[in-house]
C-alpha cells in the first residue's frame, strides 16, 4: 500500500514508518522537523520536509492510499504553558490534512492519541469507554482530534482507527541493524532519562514519593515502541469505511517510577542515585490500560516486557551518535 507517515522524523513515527517499510509498504514521510531528525526517516522512505497545512494536498495527490498521523506536539508541560500553539498545530493541522484527504478522496487514516485524554481516571485499569477529561491542553487537542475523526467517519466515509497510547518507550531495531529511538531535546520522559543520567554518572530525580500507590511513587503502563508499531500495522489493516474505532494501547500492567529505576540499574549494571523531588504538576497516581478491546478485535498483545524496554532503549542510548 502507498501510505504517508506525517511526523515520521519523530519517535514513534520513524519507529512505525520503518516497521511500514519492512512490511512491504511504500513509504512517504512528511515531517516539518520542528521536534524530528531528517537521519531517522528510514533509508527506504521518501521524505518531504513541509508542514501539513502547506504540503499535505500535493503529497497526498501523488497516489497515497492511506495515511498514519503522528505530527503533533505533545508534552504536557510545554501545552500547559502555550495551549494556543498546542491547537493550532494539533487541531489546526489536523483539520488541514483530513480537508485534503477529504478533496483528493484519501479517506483511511490511523491516528496517533493518548492516554491523556482520560485525565485523572476514576478506576484502573481505564476503558476506552470511561469519562474522557483530559487536564492539559495536549490531552484537549487530542481529544478534540478523536471526535473530529468520528464526525468524519459518519459524514463523509473515512475509516479511522485512533490509538491512545499510554508510556511508550524502548528503541526499535530494523532488520539492518539501525537502532531508532528517543531523541527529545529536552528529554522528559522517565526511561531514556534516567538511562541518559546513567551514561553521564548523573543522579535522578523522582518527582514526588507520597503518592497512594504501594511505594508512594507514580504508576504507569510501559509499553515498547516495536509492539506500538505493530499496532499501527493492525490498525491500518482494521480501518472500515464509514468507522472510527478507538482502542487503549498499552500493557494492562503498571509499574512504579521506583520499580523503573531498578529495571533500569539492573540492566545497565549500574548502581542509580536519586534524588527525590517535588510532585510534577498535572502527574496522575496511576495511569494503566485496559487493553482488552485490542487484543480482542485486532488480536494485539504486547511481546515484549518492561526489561526488554530498558535494555533496547539502553542499547540505543549507548549506540547514539552512529545514527
Ligand atoms: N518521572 C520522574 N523523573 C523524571 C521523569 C519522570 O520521576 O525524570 C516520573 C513522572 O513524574 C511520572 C513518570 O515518571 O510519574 C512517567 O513520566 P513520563 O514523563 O515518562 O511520562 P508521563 O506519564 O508523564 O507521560 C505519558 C505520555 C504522555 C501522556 C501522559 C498522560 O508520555 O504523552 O502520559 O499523563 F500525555
Amino acid at each position: 500500500m502507498r501510505v504517508l507517515v506525517t511526523g515520521g522524523a519523530g519517535y514513534i513515527g520513524s519507529v512505525v514508518a520503518a516497521q511500514l517499510v519492512a512490511a512491504g509498504h511504500e513509504v512517504t514521510v512528511l515531517d516539518d522537523l520542528s521536534t524530528g531528525h531528517a537521519d531517522a526517516v528510514p533509508a527506504r522512505a521518501a521524505f518531504i520536509k513541509g508542514t501539513l497545512r502547506d504540503c499535505a494536498a500535493e503529497v497526498l495527490a501523488d497516489g497515497i492510499e492511506a495515511v498514519l498521523h503522528f505530527a503533533a506536539k505533545s508534552l504536557v508541560g510545554e501545552s500547559m504553558a502555550e495551549p494556543a500553539r498546542y491547537w493550532s498545530t494539533n487541531l489546526g493541522g489536523t483539520i488541514a490534512l483530513l480537508e485534503a484527504m477529504r478533496e483528493i478522496g484519501v479517506r483511511t487514516i490511523v491516528f496517533s492519541s493518548t492516554a491523556a485524554v482520560y485525565g485523572e481516571p476514576e478506576r484502573t485499569p481505564i476503558a476506552e469507554t470511561d469519562p474522557t477529561r483530559p487536564t492539559s491542553p495536549y490531552g484537549a487537542t487530542k481529544l478534540a482530534v478523536d471526535t473530529t475523526l468520528t464526525e468524519f467517519s459518519r459524514l463523509y466515509g473515512f475509516g479511522a482507527v485512533s490509538l491512545r497510547y499510554f508510556n511508550v518507550a524502548g528503541a526499535h531495531r530494523a532488520e539492518d541493524g539501525t537502532w531508532f529511538g528517543e531523541r527529545h531535546h529536552p528529554e522528559t520522559h522517565l526511561i531514556p532519562s534516567v538511562l541518559a543520567s546513567v551514561a553521564e554518572g548523573r543522579r535522578v530525580q523522582v518527582f514526588g514519593e507520597d503518592y497512594p500507590t504501594p511505594d508512594g511513587t507514580c504508576i504507569r503502563d510501559y509499553i515498547h515502541v516495536s509492539d506500538l508499531a505493530d499496532a499501527h500495522l493492525r490498525a491500518l489493516q482494521a480501518c472500515r469505511p464509514g468507522q472510527h474505532r478507538v482502542y487503549n494501547l498499552g500493557n494492562g500492567a503498571g509499574f512504579s517510577v521506583r520499580q523503573v529505576i531498578d529495571v533500569c540499574a539492573e540492566v545497565t549494571g549500574t548502581e542509580i542515585g536519586v534524588d527525590v523531588t517535588a510532585r510534577r504538576p498535572g502527574d496522575p497516581a496511576v495511569l494503566v490500560a485496559s487493553a482488552e478491546r485490542i487484543q480482542a478485535e485486532l488480536g494485539w498483545q504486547a511481546d515484549r516486557d518492561l526489561r526488554a524496554i530498558a535494555a533496547d532503549a539502553w542499547e540505543f542510548t549507548r549506540a547514539r551518535g552512529t545514527r
